[in-house]
């Protein structure tokens, strides 16, 4: 597929997407306590996202049953909200979601510490998001794909930690997912080239043992391999002649 090139007023409502899941990461952030369970996260960020008059883009995508992921601790990404699942004082909490607003999709994650977190539980939440911001930094016209994956995996790694190599970024628009796939670790191709316009999820899902992770029984939730703790950090971007402007903010 090839990659698209957003016009102005695909931004424009794309960057309007990213400005009401912002509000709504920030809300979800705000609510986040011990003895909530992650099915109350799941039903408040669907209450925020619809009080926009938006649609939560992953509500039934491929026959996921709620609109926010919440994977916890050992869990790397799309863990299923439940209402046995009470989160608890030193978990790690990443949530992910998606807004389409008139057809035009954003998507973002954030990870949470629950209270007093341990110190490794804080540098894998920091350096996950200083990933992201290192790939940010080589975004622009011209630059390739692989500059993301190679700014994502040394920064990671030189911190002690190691990059999920089965989920990938991608892009992003009039679907949730458009090419380009945008993997957070170096292959042998330098990948496409990237073209102002082009909208972007670049998602770092770093963990703090080995790469591997498996899949659990319900066939959606991520986990890691060895059980060590993950972390996830997301935003759209828009590619710039000359850098990488964020959507998803407010
Ligand atoms: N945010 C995920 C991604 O970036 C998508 C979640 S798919 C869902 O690819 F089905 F779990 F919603
Ligand atoms: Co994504």
């Amino acid at each position: 597929m090839p990659i698209s090139i957003k016009s102005d007023r695909e931004i424009e409502l794309m960057k309007e997407a990213g400005r009401i899941l912002a509000i709504t990461h920030e809300e979800l952030s705000k609510a986040l306590r011990p003895g909530m369970t992650t099915y109350d996260i799941d039903k408040l960020g669907e209450e925020i996202i619809r009080s926009y008059g938006c649609i939560p883009s992953f509500l039934n995508y491929q026959g996921y049953p709620a609109s926010i992921c919440v994977s916890v601790n050992n869990e790397v990404v799309h863990g299923i909200p439940s209402k046995k699942h009470f989160i608890k004082e030193g978990d790690i909490v990443s949530l992910d979601a998606g807004v389409i607003y008139k057809g035009y999709h954003s998507d973002a994650a954030r990870t949470h510490g629950i209270g007093h977190i341990s110190d490794e539980a804080a540098k894998l939440i920091r350096v996950t998001r200083e990933c992201f911001d290192e790939a940010c930094h080589v975004v622009k016209e011209g630059a390739h794909i692989g500059d993301i994956s190679r700014a994502v995996q040394e920064h990671a790694e030189k911190n002690g930690f190691s990059v999920v190599r089965d989920l990938v970024g991608h892009g992003v628009g009039t679907s949730l997912h458009e090419a380009p796939e945008v993997p957070n670790f170096v292959q042998k191709r330098r990948g496409a080239r990237l073209q102002a316009g082009m909208t972007l999820a670049i998602e770092p899902m770093i963990n703090a043992g080995a790469f591997h992770v498996k899949w659990l029984d319900d066939d959606w939730t991520v986990v890691t391999a060895d059980g060590s703790l993950s972390a996830h950090y997301e935003n759209t971007v828009l590619v710039t002649k000359d850098g990488c402007e964020l959507l998803s903010v407010q």
